[in-house]
């Protein structure tokens, strides 16, 4: 999908706040510093829309992005930051729970994993979690560019045997710096969204 105009349509701390037009959303899930903001970004061509951060914890609230008013992307929080208060942290997972296990318009996640470590207790809790609710799941492998070309698919095996992914599920290295994994995550993105 070639994306002209992105807003913000909102920051949502409640479900009550979520939008109310019924377009398809894309939600993008993983643990806080993965990259999650700076796959949005790519993905929309824009520098610095999702705001991004070296300080993991960035992202606090559900940012639903409007693209070109048929499709929302959905920048949720980073799990596994312990310096995040425990209290913070359950508020936290109370949202994300309450947007994946109730919200209709939702077609499918995007679960971002760190390429330089093999997924952690909560990377695979995520994963069996949007399993349980069927909800569609791309795993994406990030800062690819930090691994060696010769090492990639060594790591993709790693992650797919560790998560214990379903057949029907890929994973995808990426890169926010190159780009590499661009086109295989929006050909994924259209086919599950319908767009
Ligand atoms: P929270 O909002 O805190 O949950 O983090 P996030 O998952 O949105 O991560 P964010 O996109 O803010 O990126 C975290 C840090 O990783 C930033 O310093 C980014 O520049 C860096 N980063 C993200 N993607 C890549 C990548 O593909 N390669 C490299 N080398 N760095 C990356
Ligand atoms: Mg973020």
């Amino acid at each position: 999908m070639d994306v002209h105009d992105v807003k913000l349509t909102i920051s949502a701390v409640a479900a009550a706040q979520y939008p109310t037009d019924g377009r398809p959303e894309i939600a993008f899930l993983g643990r806080s510093n993965v990259g999650k903001s700076s796959l949005i970004n790519k993905l929309i061509k824009r520098k610095a829309m999702a705001r991004t951060s070296s300080v993991p914890g960035k992202t606090q609230t559900l940012n639903f992005y409007d693209l070109d008013s048929r499709l929302f992307f959905v920048d949720v929080p980073g799990y596994g930051y312990a310096k995040v208060s425990k209290a913070a942290r359950a508020k936290f997972a109370t949202m994300i729970e309450t947007y994946l296990t109730t919200r209709q318009p939702l077609h499918g996640a995007v679960l971002l994993v760190d390429s330089r470590h093999d997924p952690t207790a909560d990377d695979i809790s995520m994963y069996q979690y949007l399993k349980y609710y069927q909800i569609k799941t791309l795993v994406v492998a990030t800062k690819i560019d930090k691994t060696p070309k010769s090492k990639r698919l060594h790591v993709v095996k790693q992650i797919t045997k560790r998560m214990d992914l379903n057949q029907t599920d890929v994973v995808i290295p990426f890169s926010a710096v190159t780009g590499e994994g661009y086109d295989a995550i929006w050909s994924w993105l259209e086919q599950t969204a319908g767009v």
